[in-house]
């Protein structure tokens, strides 16, 4: 039994001050959902003070991203030593990351081996673009990205491992996929690829969550899917009352 999860990405939201206003409200709110694995991932400077707030809740804090190197001359960027003392999650490969930032397959590897080896829970997103839709190539971009993703990592490691299924063209746009469709990318370009490169018993463990314009009215029908264990959520992230419904849609999965 996968338990759900459902992970708020902030994406660039919210000063420190406004996220612990809002974790303060939201972390009341969510609490009640055992069932549930919670997450949030609020900009880095927000972090220590939202991870201290709730230092005692069953609420787990990420990061967006970090960089593969232990330390040294990489400007800007942050390691996952540094990320472990406030954090015990991280997203890798956000579709953000990989068209803004030039993000490529090998980084996103090279960043996964890095989280893993510091004990990170690491979501690995993946996600084809709408020109990829429309041509047809989601089966062969998600199932690239997810094996160039796990190149190297160990079938002892992927019980911290959860992949995002995130269709770029359903992101922050309003338009989700159809759960049906969702279900069958995540069913055919991740379960099964993972069943093939490891073994059927980690695919089956494995949480996949799909994520792209998901909200409180829309939630319920994903987690009805058989193979969509929970959600990676942006804009509805920042509203307690759409997150909420959420992590309570999520807690009537079974
Ligand atoms: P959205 O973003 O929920 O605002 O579509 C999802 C994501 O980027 O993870």
């Amino acid at each position: 039994m996968r338990k759900p999860m459902v992970a708020g990405n902030w994406k660039m939201n919210k000063t420190s001050a406004q996220g612990v206003l809002f974790v303060q409200e939201l972390s009341q709110s969510i609490l009640p959902y055992e069932h549930v694995e919670k997450v949030i991932c609020p900009p880095y400077l927000a972090i220590p003070a939202i991870s201290a707030l709730l230092k005692d809740q069953p609420i787990g804090v990420g990061v967006q991203d970090v960089y593969s190197a232990p330390s040294g001359a990489f400007t800007g960027e942050v390691s996952v030593d540094m990320v472990k003392e406030f954090c015990q999650y991280v997203i890798i490969g956000h579709s953000e990351r990989r068209a803004l930032f030039g993000e490529t397959d090998k980084g996103v590897n090279q960043k996964v081996q890095a989280a893993l080896a510091g004990g990170l829970t690491t979501i690995i997103c993946a996600g084809e673009t709408l020109a990829e839709n429309e041509a047809g190539q989601t089966q062969a971009v998600v199932s690239r990205q997810v094996t160039q993703a796990l190149i190297g990592v160990e079938s002892s490691s992927m019980a911290k491992v959860v992949i995002a299924y995130e269709p770029v063209w359903a992101i922050g746009t309003g338009k989700a996929a159809s759960a049906e469709g969702a279900n069958r990318v995540i069913k055919e370009c991740i379960r099964d690829i993972v069943a093939g490169l490891y073994n059927p018993s980690v695919a089956d463990e494995l949480r996949i969550l799909y994520g792209g314009s998901v909200n409180g009215a829309n939630a319920e029908e994903f987690f009805s899917q058989k193979d969509i264990d929970g959600a990676l959520v942006g804009g509805a992230s920042l509203k307690t009352p759409d997150f909420t419904a959420i992590v309570a849609a999520a807690s009537r999965r079974n």
